[in-house]
């Protein structure tokens, strides 16, 4: 089944590795996932003050969200949390209230990290967040992703055989998963 998903990188760093993993993710999407970028960099910081007339950046943000079917958020890990980046552009989606943009969007959380417990810590935090914004997530796979300097090429091929089985797996089954969710609840109504 085809669906468009937008993914977001919750690393600013133009060395990021994230960025990396989701080249690879994108890569290895199974036939029929669309894979497009939901930027955040140009978001500022959110304040109630702006709900009764969003930004340009933050109606983007909404916008390219109800556009796609799923999200998916490859994160790194900062002081065992959520990059405030990432929080700040969850936190535009989720408002105004009563227009949250997560609500019923099916996700699924990866992240990759240097250490070796890489993100496991930010990837539950986030989950808090998306099940507040009620946003049905992959509860499994997990993928905490170790990251070695060589890992993923500029092209985002991996190179490492049993790593690049396990993303292309991952991504197949966040494909099925959506596609769950979309028999549960037909698009229409969602
Ligand atoms: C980190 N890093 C890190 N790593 C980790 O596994 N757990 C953590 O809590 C943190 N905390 C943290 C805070 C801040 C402010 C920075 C800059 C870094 C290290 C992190 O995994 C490493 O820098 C990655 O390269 C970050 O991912 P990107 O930006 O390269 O995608």
């Amino acid at each position: 089944s085809d669906f468009i998903v937008g993914y977001f990188v919750g690393s600013l760093s133009s060395t990021s590795i994230n960025r990396k993993l989701a080249q690879a993710l994108v890569r290895l999407a199974p036939e029929g996932l669309h894979m497009r970028e939901i930027a955040i960099r140009d978001l500022p910081l959110y304040s109630q003050d702006y709900d009764a007339d969003y930004p340009p950046p933050a109606r983007a943000l909404k916008q390219a969200i109800a556009e796609v079917d799923a999200v998916l958020f490859v994160t790194p890990e900062y002081n065992r949390s959520i990059p405030g980046g990432l929080k700040n552009a969850i936190d535009w989606a989720s408002r105004p209230w009563g227009q949250n943009s997560l609500a019923r969007k099916p996700s699924a959380v990866i992240g990759a990290s240097i250490g070796a417990i890489g993100t496991a810590v930010a990837q539950q935090s986030l989950r808090s967040v998306l099940s507040f914004c009620n946003s049905p997530q992959m509860n499994a796979p997990e993928a905490y992703i170790h990251f070695t300097p060589d890992l993923v090429d500029e092209e985002g091929r991996v190179s490492k055989p049993d790593t690049e089985e396990f993303l292309r797996d991952y991504m197949s089954a966040f494909q099925q998963f959506i596609a769950r969710v979309y028999t549960a609840i037909p698009r229409e109504v969602r």
